[in-house]
């Protein structure tokens, strides 16, 4: 261990102690870290007050994060760092939907409903039918897929955000099965654009840098078949004031969708619907598991 050490010579040092770590992709991951947090303090000449702003920052993360509020990972979120990893790793290949963020409302406790239900949990807002087809690579339907899906209501709020109103009840989130012709469909009302949580110290960056909070109006989608590589995503609405500004990074091109805008009429289920609904259609693709991923 040397002594006297400078500004040139401690990165090496502190590096070297993961030396004896037995598991090298631990070891080249704290390397590496070191390497990025000392060249960061070097290149911007970091001040003590600066650190320990950034320690109590970290600090006060830790201290509003429980299990339904994930302060670390809406962090990572507003740093680009979850779509980042997910850019990195979720490659389906160029013919599959794209994937997006998974974000902090799913929720394991969901209601598994059949095809056609009315998910909105009798909360008051626009008719939304939601009809979609899952395929394989090549165009084949897909049956028996397991379809999650979750969106927030008229206000942009989840049903975990309404705890006094809903008392823990589910709403506008159900598992589907796709039919033997890959179709699901479910009635729910229109989600609307919301701004991430900006009560914590995330809000406190947000705000500091003039940013928006808003993410833009969509559904999330997690599907799952055996055989083929599970697939979270999201689609959001084509027209939204929010889709170049998302606080979190995770919209792309290839899921904007028409939120569709319909006088009372006739629904695709064929429920007649006396006000005004909108209507999603969706054709998602998935990726055989066993395909090669990009190096
Ligand atoms: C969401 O889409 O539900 C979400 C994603 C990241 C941060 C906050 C919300
Ligand atoms: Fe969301």
């Amino acid at each position: 261990m040397s002594i006297d050490l400078t500004e040139d010579t401690i990165t090496k040092e502190v590096q070297s102690t993961f030396d004896g770590c037995p598991d090298p992709r631990t070891r080249e991951l704290f390397v590496e870290l070191v390497r990025h947090l000392h060249d960061f303090a070097r290149e911007t000449r970091l001040t003590d007050d600066e650190w320990v702003t950034a320690m109590d920052f970290l600090a006060r993360v830790g201290q509003v994060t429980t299990p339904t509020r994930q302060e670390f990972v809406l962090l990572s979120d507003i740093l680009g760092l979850s779509v980042l990893v997910d850019l990195i790793n979720e490659h389906h290949g160029p013919h599959a939907t794209d994937s997006t963020l998974l974000g902090p409302f799913f929720e394991d406790e969901r209601p598994r409903v059949p095809n056609g239900a009315d998910i909105s949990g009798g909360l008051p807002g626009t008719p939304m039918f939601v009809t979609g087809r899952v395929l394989g690579p090549g165009g084949d339907p897909l049956a028996g897929v397991a379809v999650d899906t979750w969106h927030s209501d008229g206000e942009g709020h989840y049903d975990v955000q309404q705890e006094d109103r809903l008392h823990g009840q589910p709403a506008m989130r159900a598992l589907l099965t796709t039919d033997g012709d890959g179709r699901f469909w479910y009635r729910s009302i229109a989600p609307r654009f919301y701004p991430v949580p900006v009560d914590g110290p995330c809000g406190e960056i947000m705000q500091a840098a003039g940013r928006s909070a808003m993410r833009p109006e969509h559904l999330h989608f997690r599907l799952h078949a055996d055989g083929y590589r599970p697939l979270i995503t999201m689609l959001f609405r084509r027209d939204d004031p929010y889709l170049d500004h998302d606080a979190v990074f995770a919209v792309k091109r290839s899921l904007v969708v028409d939120f569709a805008e319909h006088g009372p009429g006739t629904a695709p289920d064929g429920t007649e619907v006396g006000e005004p609904f909108q209507t999603v259609d969706w054709t998602f693709t998935l990726t055989p598991a066993a395909r090669e991923r990009r190096p």
